[in-house]
């Protein structure tokens, strides 16, 4: 093997890791938090599944080409991930001397953004902790790129997350599948009747669930041989 043929394995070694590891858990960790604020807000569940029967019909599952015609469905997954950034913090190297928020800010430093907070940060979010998918139904929110400053679960700039496209047609999939098809009972949740996820979530630099989400899934429509 020659030089140049040892270096270019390790690249694509690397390259491969890169994408199993930033891949994973991340996508299957926001479909979990999503599933989740659905099942603890019965009347969004609710309207979800009625937009899908209404625009998909009760026949067939949601496909790719219905995403544009779901807004309600889009607007419940950004909330969800607003709430819920399974990758909270993402670094920055400062490339020159700048003033950030009246802080200086020295180059070479390595600088942490918070995206958790900033995407509860009550002076841009009405009611910040709340479950509101309303509020990215307003015109102005539904344009592409809107609110790119503060809407950052994928980062944001040249090193934005590269799986964002791939990561939205495995959520759009999956969770419309599991709104279509099935109604969800917890197992061992919060509440009076214990019907709530619990959204607590682990100590890390990863955002995931402190308690495990368990439920049964009841059938509500066979779709999978349609
Ligand atoms: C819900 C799923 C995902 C979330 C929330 C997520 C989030 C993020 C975030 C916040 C960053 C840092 C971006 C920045 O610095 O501005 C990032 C980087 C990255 N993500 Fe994702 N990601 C997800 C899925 C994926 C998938 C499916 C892949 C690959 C197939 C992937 C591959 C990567 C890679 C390679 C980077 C490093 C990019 C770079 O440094 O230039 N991610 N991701």
């Amino acid at each position: 093997m020659t030089v140049i043929q040892y270096v270019l394995a390790i690249f694509i070694l690397f390259f491969i890791t890169d994408l199993f590891t930033g891949g994973t858990n991340t996508t299957s960790d926001a479909i979990l938090w999503i599933l989740a604020e659905l099942v603890n807000h019965p009347a969004a569940f609710k309207k979800l599944r009625e937009e899908i029967d209404s625009v998909v019909g009760t026949e067939r599952l949601v496909d790719e080409e219905d995403i544009p015609n779901l807004p309600y469905f889009q607007a419940c997954v950004k909330e969800a991930m607003r709430l819920n950034p399974p990758v909270p913090l993402f670094d920055r190297i400062c490339g020159e001397n700048c003033k950030l928020g009246g802080y200086d800010i020295p180059k070479g430093i390595t600088m942490i953004m918070n995206a958790y907070s900033i995407m509860r940060d009550p002076k841009i979010f009405e009611n910040p902790n709340d479950f509101i998918p309303e509020r990215f139904l307003t015109e102005q929110d539904t344009a592409k790129g809107q609110n790119l400053q503060v809407y950052v679960p994928f980062g944001g700039g040249r090193r934005m997350c590269p799986g964002t496209n791939m990561t939205s047609s495995l959520i759009n999939c999956s969770v419309t599948a599991m709104v279509q098809c099935f109604d969800w009972k917890v197992l061992g949740g919060d509440g009076a009747d214990g019907s709530k996820v619990n959204m607590d979530s682990k100590s890390g630099v990863v955002k995931t669930m402190a308690k495990p989400f368990m439920a049964i899934p009841v059938l509500h429509s066979n779709l999978f041989s349609a």
